[in-house]
């Protein structure tokens, strides 16, 4: 009998059900040739629903998503729905629920891709930034005292535990070892000023690295330098790992110098549980229904979706159709500048997987 895998998909908002279509025709083709199937059950979580029935996420949903073997989302952010109620009601709850405790975002140049930095090529920007998903700012610790007077005090603080630490480290050690090359780990923190939280993140980093990695080359970076490496140096980088808030904010630095949010994709993964996929950028209201927006960005997702599942050689071709598309065929990534519409980007790399 084949492999059959659950998965749940979540569309979204604006442009996140054009770029999910996508995403869903090339993995359907590449679950045919591989001889796998992909058991699709579609929820309209997102600012449609919410506005029409008040909820975000039903409690019963959320049950049902523990069932699936993974989640590819679309995308989440709509002009009528105050921002953070959406974001934190379903990304960040199902980030938190799920324990999805790694955001693993690869920045790639792929061929043919335009990057801002000069003289910078596909064999410059190729690594992997750990973006620890669970703790940090996100957390909402902290809290607002004498609102709306002129004493008014708002506290919101950084937390980690070491478990949280230790599995996120473990995660990102593994993968520079699975990886295989450069074998080396870059923590990004700030331990000049953060002296407890970095100090912990630090001391756990070298424990851990010395004892259980030895093959693996420890460096750190003050966030605020790997910034300017990530645009000098990029090449150096092979693996980064850093904490949540950082992570969020270095991940959309690597993602425009891989050519932008039409094309960088995450996956906020739960080893042991329901990890769940995703491009990384918005709902691009302006573009939604006009069959302009990039898909490339979901596809990247769902290959990653794949390969998480264990389907190795179907997330390959899917990335060397991409690759052929960037490098052969799109003129642009940006939305209404690839040549070529939405649907005939996936139609192209559906083609190319399928041959
Ligand atoms: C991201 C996004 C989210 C985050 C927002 C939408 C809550 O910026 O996935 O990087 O901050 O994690
Ligand atoms: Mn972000």
């Amino acid at each position: 009998m084949s492999k059959s895998y659950k998965i749940a998909i979540i569309p979204g908002d604006g442009t996140g059900p054009e770029v999910t279509r996508e995403a869903t025709k090339i993995l359907n083709v590449a679950a045919d040739k591989y001889g796998f199937t992909l058991d699709m059950h579609e929820y309209d979580f997102g600012g449609d629903r919410f506005l029409r029935t008040g909820e975000v996420i039903p409690q019963s949903a959320l049950e049902e998503m523990r069932k699936f073997n993974s989640i590819l989302l679309g995308a989440i952010g709509h002009p009528d729905v105050k921002p953070g109620i959406l974001e934190k009601g379903i990304l960040l709850y199902l980030r938190f629920e799920l324990d999805q405790y790694i955001n693993l975002r690869p920045v790639i140049l792929y061929p043919g891709v335009e990057t801002p930095l000069k003289d910078k090529g596909p064999e410059d920007i190729d690594y992997v930034v750990v973006r620890e998903n669970s703790g940090d700012l996100y957390t909402g610790t902290g809290g607002i005292s004498m609102k709306g007077t002129p004493n008014e005090v708002a506290v919101q603080s950084s937390v980690y535990n070491r478990f949280q630490v230790d599995r996120c480290l473990r995660y990102a050690f593994q993968y520079a070892r699975k990886r295989n090359k450069r074998k080396t780990l870059a923590l990004c923190g700030k331990t000049n000023v953060l002296t407890y939280i970095y100090d912990l993140w630090e001391r756990a980093f070298e424990e851990i690295g010395e004892k259980e990695f030895p093959d693996i080359n420890r460096e750190y970076y003050h966030v605020d330098a790997t910034c300017m490496w990530m645009v000098k140096n990029p090449e150096w980088f092979d693996v980064i790992v850093t904490g949540n808030m950082f992570g969020d904010i270095i991940t959309d630095l690597g993602a425009i110098t891989q050519g932008g949010m039409g094309i960088a994709a995450g996956g906020n993964i739960n080893p042991n549980g329901v990890s769940m996929f995703e491009p990384i950028g918005g709902s691009a209201p302006k573009y939604t229904g006009k069959n302009i927006i990039n898909p490339l960005a979901s596809v990247c997702a769902s290959m990653m979706m794949l390969e998480t599942l264990g389907e190795d050689q179907a997330a390959k071709t899917i990335e060397k159709a991409v690759k052929e598309v960037t490098a052969n065929k799109l003129k642009g990534l940006g939305a209404g500048k690839m040549g070529y519409s939405t649907s005939e980007v996936g139609d192209i790399i559906s083609e190319i997987v399928a041959s």
